[in-house]
């Protein structure tokens, strides 16, 4: 089926996955970084693709009992779960070191310190551990508390395998990624030699960069060069990287048919079926810059005209994109935009409106499955007198 195919059957505005291209994707990254060195797909970036890849990486980063939910009912094997994320409450994680065996839970304070040892006694099971440090904001603990956990950690219940780090995303200077791995090196080294032991392992968000818009230079290839030579620094350990949005984002399409069309003194405007409630681009400030988008029909036609295509939403930050010179375009005209595989989905500010969510439909084998149907959020948006509480 062609994307002209699906938008008949489907209707927009919708996204696709092409499952094809994802493991291509992810084949890339391996082959340029990860001989030696491990995947983790932060399901955050894209919770519909988390099965499609199960073969392809080593672990799944998971933040919220809502993503743990999505990974179980998939059926995701427990020993690849990495259970981190800022607010860990107690009855979600009672859950799950009661029930699975999950392969590592992040310390991100001294409070989820005391409530993984709690728990893991409860039922007297020992769990492994990684300490996030922090990159100085509200995640991870700093290297006091780091170390006030290793002196106090009970070995029979949380086993320390080693550090996680993520300090942000789309890191576009190699730079800073050698500055963090210098930094990383430096304190393990100092805190193995303190306290007489190994650090067996180093889960690094590398928050690699995706260049969505047409104006960008960007040579990937020689970017994963340097980026691996810096990674080699870090000797006898291993090294997993945590990575969402370079993995997810060049599977996805987001198409949206033009709805309405206007011309006044301040320019022509296209209304467009879907919005920046389900739309994001990193860094697109103010709609000013090109992504990469393909209209639907293929026209051969020279006319051009200017426009600022907007979404269906009442607020005038409702841009998709400002200023666009593009073939002369019609209504039901279908925009496909690109690179929207990675926290589009998950992102947008989907409640707005209550408009419908969209469809999603992933595409494998050249064969197409719907599996989301457009969800109604004015069921969500509605106020219901007859809960029984
Ligand atoms: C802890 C952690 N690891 C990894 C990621 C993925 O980052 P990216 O999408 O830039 O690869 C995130 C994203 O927020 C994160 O919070």
């Amino acid at each position: 089926m062609n994307y002209e195919e699906i938008v008949k059957k489907y209707k927009t505005p919708l996204f696709i996955y092409n499952i094809d291209t994802l493991i291509d994707r992810i084949k890339y990254l391996k082959n340029k970084l990860t001989d030696k060195y491990d995947l983790v797909f932060a399901v955050k970036a894209n919770t519909f693709i988390v099965k499609s890849i199960e073969k392809y990486v080593s672990r799944y980063e998971i933040c919220s009992n809502g993503e743990f939910n999505i990974c179980n009912n998939l059926n995701i094997a427990h020993n690849k779960m990495v259970i981190s994320g800022v607010n860990k409450d107690y009855d979600s994680i009672d859950n799950m070191i009661k029930n699975y065996d999950i392969l590592k839970y992040t310390i991100e304070s001294i409070n989820q310190f005391k409530l993984l040892t709690e728990l893991s006694k409860k039922y007297n099971k020992q769990i492994s551990v990684l300490i996030r440090l922090t990159s100085n904001n509200q995640f991870g603990v700093s290297e006091d508390d780091f170390k006030y956990i290793l002196k106090n950690i009970d070995n029979n219940y949380l086993l320390l395998d080693g550090i996680e780090y993520f300090s942000g995303t789309q890191k576009t200077k190699v730079e800073r990624i050698e500055k963090e791995i210098d930094y990383l090196i430096e304190f393990t080294n100092n805190i193995e030699k303190e306290f007489n032991i190994n650090i067996k392992e180093i889960e690094y968000g590398v928050g690699l960069p995706v260049y969505y818009y047409q104006a960008d230079t960007f040579n990937e290839d020689e970017f994963l060069d340097k980026v691996k030579t810096i990674l080699d620094k870090i000797k006898n350990k291993t090294v997993v990287l945590e990575l969402g949005r370079s993995i997810a984002s060049s599977c996805g399409s987001y198409l949206t048919s033009v709805v309405d069309m206007k011309t006044s003194k301040y320019g022509n405007y296209v209304i467009v079926d879907g919005g920046i409630n389900h739309l994001v681009y990193y860094g697109q400030t103010m709609a000013m810059k090109i992504p990469y988008y393909e209209l639907l029909p293929k026209v051969k036609t020279k006319e051009e005209e200017t426009y600022n295509i907007c979404g269906s939403l009442c607020t005038i930050n409702d841009f998709l994109v400002k200023n666009i010179k593009t073939r002369k375009l019609n209504i039901n005209d279908i925009f496909v935009f690109k690179n929207t595989g990675a926290y589009s989905s998950t992102e947008g500010i989907n409640l707005f409106l209550s408009r419908d969510l969209p469809k999603i439909i992933l595409i494998e084998n050249n064969k197409c499955k719907l599996v989301r149907k457009d969800i109604k959020t004015s069921d969500i948006n509605f106020p219901n007198y007859d809960i029984k509480e």
